[in-house]
Formats: C-alpha cells, sequence, structure tokens
C-alpha cells in the first residue's frame, strides 16, 4: 500500500515537471536557440546603396556643367527630375543684340540668393543700375525700375512672348526698396491681424503674411533681378496662375536668363505660395541649368551647386 502510494507521488512529480517544462518552451521568446525573424525583416524598407544614392542627390553630386548640359537634355540624365524638360534655343525675335544681357559676362553677379533663411540686405542696400523696365505697366511706372541688365533680357522675353500671341503681359512691380517691402509686410499684418482671425499669436500671423510676402531685407525684389508681370488686374494676380500665358512664361523664361522663381509643388522649398508672375532674372546659364534639373534657385544653394566653379 505504501509502495503503490509512494509510486503515485513520484508519477504526479514527474507529471508536474514535464508540464512545467512544456510550458517554459511554449513561451520561452526564441525556440530551441533557432532565431528567425525572417519575416519581420521582409517587411522592413530595403535600403540599398543604389537606391541611397538615387534619393540623396536631385542633381548627381558629380553633375558637371558646360555648354552639353544645356545643349543636350541626355547629359543630365543622372537625376530624375530631368524627365520631360526640353531645352529650346531657337529664337523667333532677333536676340543677338540681347545676348549680352541675356548671358552677361558676369554671371555670377546676377545668382545671389534672398530669401527668408538669408541674412536680410540692409535698409540702406539699394542696387546699382535702376533702369525703368521698356515693359512697365502705364501707370506703375514708378514701381517698374529693376536692374539694367535683366530689363534688357526680359525686353527680349516679352518680345518672343508677344510673338507667340502672349502680347498683353506688362511689369506691374520690380525693384522694392527695404521700407517698402517693410509697409508692404506690415500692411498685410495688420489686415490679417484685424480679420477674421482675431486669435492668431504674432508668430502665426508672421508666417501666414510671409507665405506671399517676404520679411523686408528677405525680398529679392530688393535685389532689383525679381519682376512680377502678368495680364491681369494688379491685387488680382492668382487668376494668372496656370493661365496659357503663365505656362508659356515658365517654360521660356531661362532662355531669356530668368526663373520662375516660386513654382507650384516647391512651396516647401522656396517658403513661398506659387507666383506665376514673379521671375527672377539669374542670367542664361544658370537659368537653363535650374530649368533643366527641375531645381529652384534654393535648392541649387542648399545642395552645395556652383557651376561657376572651376571644379565643375
Ligand atoms: N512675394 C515674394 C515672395 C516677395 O515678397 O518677395
Ligand atoms: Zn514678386
Amino acid at each position: 500500500m505504501m509502495r503503490e502510494y509512494s509510486l503515485t507521488v513520484i508519477f504526479i512529480i514527474i507529471l508536474i515537471c514535464a508540464a512545467a517544462m512544456l510550458t517554459l518552451w511554449v513561451f520561452m521568446p526564441e525556440k530551441g536557440g533557432d532565431t528567425d525573424l525572417s519575416d519581420e525583416s521582409s517587411s522592413l524598407p530595403v535600403i540599398n546603396s543604389s537606391e541611397n544614392n538615387s534619393e540623396s542627390s536631385m542633381v548627381s553630386d558629380d553633375t558637371t556643367w558646360d555648354e552639353s548640359s544645356v545643349d543636350d537634355t541626355e547629359s543630365s540624365e543622372d537625376s530624375d527630375e530631368t524627365s520631360g524638360k526640353e531645352i529650346n534655343w531657337n529664337y523667333t525675335v532677333d536676340i543677338s543684340m540681347y545676348l549680352k544681357y541675356i548671358e552677361p559676362e558676369n554671371p555670377e553677379s546676377f545668382s545671389a540668393l534672398v530669401n527668408k533663411n538669408t541674412v536680410p540686405l540692409s535698409a540702406d542696400y539699394v542696387p546699382e543700375q535702376l533702369v525703368l523696365s521698356a515693359n512697365a505697366r502705364p501707370g506703375r511706372e514708378d514701381q517698374c525700375y529693376m536692374n539694367a541688365t535683366a530689363a534688357k533680357a526680359l525686353e527680349a522675353f516679352l518680345k518672343e512672348a508677344a510673338y507667340y500671341g502672349y502680347d498683353d503681359i506688362t511689369v506691374t512691380n520690380a525693384y522694392r526698396s527695404y521700407n517698402t517691402q517693410y509697409y508692404l509686410f506690415y500692411d498685410y499684418y495688420f489686415k490679417l491681424e484685424a480679420s477674421k482671425n482675431p486669435g492668431l499669436t504674432k508668430s502665426q500671423i508672421i508666417a501666414l503674411v510671409s507665405a506671399y510676402s517676404f520679411p523686408p531685407g528677405q525680398s529679392e525684389h530688393q535685389t532689383g533681378l525679381a519682376c512680377d508681370m502678368h495680364n491681369v488686374a494688379v491685387g488680382n494676380q492668382d487668376s494668372f496662375n496656370h493661365s496659357e500665358e503663365a505656362e508659356w512664361l515658365a517654360d521660356n523664361a531661362y532662355r531669356f536668363g530668368f526663373i520662375l522663381r516660386y513654382p507650384e509643388g516647391k512651396e516647401d522649398i522656396t517658403g513661398a505660395i506659387y507666383e506665376s508672375w514673379h521671375f527672377r532674372f539669374v542670367g542664361r546659364k544658370l537659368a537653363a541649368y535650374l530649368y533643366v534639373n527641375n531645381i529652384t534657385l534654393d535648392e541649387y544653394y542648399e545642395k552645395g551647386y556652383d557651376i561657376y566653379s572651376e571644379n565643375q
């Protein structure tokens, strides 16, 4: 009897031990030491070196610059962004007398970056060589002074536009002094503050206003190299967006040394809303480079490109 009792106790103990071992095995994180994370790892994005390269370079770091990168779009094929951008060096107007302006001898003096992140131009900075644009809208002449080289290049640009039937585009605004920009900016500021958004903080209002009017010292209108042009009413410039004229200007600006400075889709980069009317003179070489690579002036500097460097 005693012996049977002992065997039963031993059997129960063995059963309990077996159950405990089974439980441990089931809940062990790495069963039997066989680490298998294949399911998890297969759902992770795989970053291989070639993908990494294309992600990190909008224009590859070894992109070189010479005339052929303008004449032949295939030379920039290492950039995904170049697709669809065709260069056209055929002009209908005779640009021979304009070429020295369109492609100036000292192009670097036209390529300065001015934006919301750059050190503000000083309040007393006034560019040299301001002239009245020949394309000023009647009645707005006092606001249509611009750099003399840019003004001549613009003349050719709008002659070409007229040839294609876009003959009513005029400049409504060009050089703006620091003070003018100051009053413009704060005029928008106070209007917004007084209007429908009384709850906005000062920094929120500044952020909203500076999407369409840069703070004083940070507008490239102060350089004399930018102009606003269109064929609609002043104050109703948005209606120019996506018009046939706007598209033509955007696609042909580089041929005359201009760029559409605040394109649609690049708002996060430029810090400005799409402005179909705002063009900036940088000289033909840089304008064509930016156009064919589909990059803004901001990106050009952010990525450290320098087409005028001897090493490029
Ligand atoms: N409208 C542009 C962003 C400026 O104020 O310069
Ligand atoms: Zn403008």
